[in-house]
């Protein structure tokens, strides 16, 4: 029998697929769960899924640090933001397809299998790796079946799988962010449910007092909050946990899917959005005023290429090249001020700060004003000869 590796994370799609996969595709389900910070609770849970549906070999990939090193980063130097979003299943979803072929490679399989349906764009940032990267067969049972969420806990109950009835939303998690999509959330005229909130506390219940944090940053990279050097796995834990209780860090759109698609997205991403915001007011000190401006086009750019399934574009890593070369410079601390979902920099500081305090002071006597006069004459000479004429 051909060998699959599914990529596995115990939830309603991807464990009916391994039956899917048994009985409609004839094929020999390898399970893989690559850990790019969901939690350990979920990380075993898939674990013990896979095994209670009787697969006879699942792994487990922790990719925590490589996810924080080699994805995060990109992200936090690029201020990758798509629509609000900063992009937390989008950045992840490479690496978990990356891994996934170093399995099927290892286990010799014929194809990869995912659980993605026909609607998301998760289906387009897997298959997008797989077929770059490797020439792996790709299954989609969910897609290929068109099954609904009601179908596949139908075909479930029908075939004996447990399913945690518990979870009626679609929740994807990793250190970076969290995603809800799904049931009452799809129709925007609902609103959502305190409890759907995991990270984030609500406004009326976040902390009564604001808190100061101090954000240090190493070419673009924060390294050290409140002067504690950590990793950065353990920096993001932090700044969610900081940010999440002042409110920080929901997001409640309306997002533009790749098909095109109109849907309801609900986020957790608090650490993400303070370091973010920290980071541009840094860059606001360090970078010119022309860096600035291409570093904002770049980021859309780069946020849209990541979204949309294209990671492995040379445009990425000719950015990444840009971007890497400007953020030499982003070195420096940012002290934030958060209260009650607001944050605020309260200040900032640089060795390679652009900001001359003698030459802005108004008590400055050194450095003549007249001179200024003459480039006040010139400026906008083309304008001014232009409204003359119309006088
Ligand atoms: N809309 C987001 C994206 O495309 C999140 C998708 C996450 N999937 C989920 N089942 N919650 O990146």
């Amino acid at each position: 029998m051909d060998k699959v590796i599914l990529a596995f994370s115990g939830g309603l799609d991807t464990t009916v697929c391994v039956k899917l996969l048994e009985e409609e595709y004839n094929l020999e389900v390898i399970t893989a769960c690559v850990d790019v910070g969901q939690g350990q609770e979920e990380v075993e849970k898939a674990e013990k899924v896979a095994k209670n549906l009787g697969v006879k070999q699942h792994y487990t990939i922790d990719a925590k640090d490589e996810f924080a090193n080699e994805y995060i980063t990109k992200g936090i130097k690029a201020n990758a933001v798509y629509e609000g979003y900063p992009l937390s299943t989008a950045l992840a979803r490479p690496l978990i397809a990356m891994k996934i072929i170093e399995i099927a490679e290892k286990e010799n399989a014929k194809a990869i299998a995912h659980g993605c349906t026909g609607k998301g764009n998760d289906q387009f940032r897997f298959e997008a790796v797989i077929r770059s990267m490797s020439d792996f067969d790709i299954v989609a049972p969910i897609r290929d079946l068109n099954l609904t969420r009601t179908e596949e806990q139908d075909y479930a109950k029908k075939h004996g799988i447990p399913i945690s009835s518990d979870k009626i939303y679609s929740i994807d998690e990793n250190i970076w962010g969290r995603s809800i999509e799904g049931d009452l959330l799809e129709n925007p005229e609902n609103e959502p449910p305190e409890d759907i909130y995991a990270w984030t506390a609500s406004a009326e219940d976040a902390k009564h007092h604001p808190t100061k944090i101090a954000i240090e940053f190493d070419e673009g990279v924060p390294i050290a909050i409140d002067g504690k050097i950590m990793p950065l796995i353990e920096l993001i834990e932090e700044a969610n946990r900081i940010a999440g209780e002042n409110g920080i860090g929901r997001i409640d759109t309306i997002e533009n899917r790749m098909i095109g698609l109109k849907s309801r997205e609900i986020y957790e991403v608090p650490g993400a959005l303070l370091i973010i915001r920290a980071h541009q007011a840094l860059e606001e000190l360090v970078l010119t005023k022309d860096e600035l401006l291409f570093a904002e086009y770049m980021s859309t750019k780069y946020s849209d290429l990541i979204y949309t399934a294209l990671w492995q574009e040379p445009l990425r890593e000719d950015m990444d090249q840009a971007i890497d070369n400007m953020q030499g410079r982003v070195t420096g601390k940012v002290v934030m001020k958060l209260f009650k979902g607001s944050m605020l920099p309260l200040a900032r500081e640089s060795d390679y700060s652009l900001h001359d305090i003698e030459l802005i002071s108004f008590e400055d006597k050194e450095n003549d004003q007249k001179e200024i006069e003459g480039m006040i004459k010139y400026h906008g000479l083309q304008a001014a000869i232009y409204q003359k004429l119309n006088r």
